[in-house]
């Protein structure tokens, strides 16, 4: 039973690009994806987001931050706030990225805050949950992206339908191994069932699939039915694979 709303593509440039580059390919994305029948944003680094903020005005594609800072302001040296993120039109923010949590040790509690400071700020926090593959041979997976919503839940309760939340198995970013869609599938269903448990507005949360999903592979994994689009890597950084991907979504 997948979410009722139009699939999301979301392109996550990691720390990649530069001002040059983004031109161009924000120039093709805004042509190839003006008619898309799906949702599209683009995740930059923070200092590109005022480029993206020009160059997108008016277009059909979202902006999106990487990260927002658990504050409001003060002194976080090196942190950027929901607040800063709104004036350049940021409409979401990953939080918990399984960079983020493995490289900045940022743990499920720190996660759960920044996504209550995006909700409060009118950001839509894109809320990554994942097991590593050695979880995944202990047979954790569930227990491991189950733990990971419950403390994003646990705090944003009232306002949890207002999340987009990705899968994102970390053994499959990066890599181009992705998980098969029966897999990926598998996960997102039990994900889906603690959504419904935890608020009567779940049907409405899209759930994301990432981990080298590709031009390639795309519409297997968006057909499946609890898979509510894609938060794509490497491949975004392309403009042909990305409107593939974005065609895949229709
Ligand atoms: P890749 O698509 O490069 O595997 O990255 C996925 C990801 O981490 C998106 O956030």
């Amino acid at each position: 039973m997948g979410c009722a709303v139009k699939k999301r593509i979301f392109g996550n440039w990691k720390m990649n690009g530069s001002l040059e580059a983004n031109a161009a390919l924000l120039q093709a994305l805004k042509s190839g994806a003006s008619q898309a029948a799906c949702e599209v944003a683009v995740c930059a680094p923070a200092p590109y987001l005022s480029q993206l903020h020009s160059v997108l005005a008016g277009s059909a594609i979202a902006i999106g931050a990487q990260d927002v800072s658990a504050h409001a302001s003060g002194a976080f040296t090196g942190e950027v706030s929901g607040a800063m993120l709104r004036e350049f039109g940021v409409r979401y923010a990953l939080v918990g990225h399984s960079e983020r949590r493995q490289y900045h040790g940022e743990s499920d509690d720190l996660v759960a805050r920044k996504a209550q400071a995006a909700l409060a700020c009118g950001i839509t926090p894109v809320v990554c949950v994942g097991e590593t593959l050695a979880q995944r041979e202990a047979g954790e997976t569930d227990a491991v992206v189950r733990r990971q919503l419950a403390a994003v839940a646990h705090i944003n309760g009232h306002c949890l339908s207002e999340i987009v939340l990705a899968y994102e198995p970390v053994w499959a970013i990066g890599t181009g191994k992705t998980a098969t869609p029966a897999q990926a599938q598998a996960v997102h269903a039990v994900l889906r069932a603690q959504l419904l448990a935890a608020t009567t507005s779940a049907a409405r949360i899209p759930i994301l699939y990432g981990g080298s999903m590709n031009a390639a592979n795309a519409a297997e994994l968006l057909a499946q039915p609890d898979i509510d689009g894609g938060l794509i890597g490497g491949a975004s950084l392309k403009a042909a694979d990305f409107l593939h991907i974005v065609a895949c979504a229709g």
